[in-house]
């Protein structure tokens, strides 16, 4: 029998109308993530300004539709901010600017706070820069 998820309006709002799909090319740091627990994959693109602002941000995510959501979310709220803001994006701000996730979608919204570190990563190895605090992604 399947079992029916009650997610938020928000959710299920960024999930029928993505926000920032889509690829950037030439993009200043890619990172692609998988989820260990389910195999879905997540991509953010970032186009970075000289003054170290994200001007864009793209995402492809092959999962399921709370992954969609965060990613929509999430790459929403890295536009326009430094990449020490984004950074700072937790999965916890991202659920919660969601109206929350049903507990077995939480580790749907990690792939989006990994994949944006993994990007911002990857911008940093291209630039030969260091981001201080950003860890090596796994
Ligand atoms: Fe299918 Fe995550 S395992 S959507
Ligand atoms: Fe795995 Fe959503 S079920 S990302």
């Amino acid at each position: 029998m399947s079992q029916i998820i009650d997610y938020s309006e928000e959710v299920m709002e960024h999930f029928t109308n993505p926000r920032n799909v889509g690829e950037i090319e030439n993009a200043s740091g890619v990172g692609t993530v998988g989820n260990a627990k389910c195999g879905d994959i997540m991509r953010i693109y970032l186009d970075v300004d000289d003054n170290q602002i994200i001007r864009d941000c793209k995402f492809k995510t092959f999962g399921c539709g709370a992954a969609v959501a965060t990613s929509s979310m999430a790459t929403e709220m890295i536009k326009g901010k430094s990449i020490q803001e984004a950074l700072k994006l937790t999965n916890k701000a991202v659920m919660e600017a969601l109206g929350g996730l049903p507990p077995v979608k939480v580790h749907c919204s990690l792939l989006a706070e990994e994949a944006v570190h993994a990007a911002l990563w990857d911008y940093a190895q291209k630039h030969n820069i260091t981001i201080e605090g950003l860890k090596p992604p796994v």
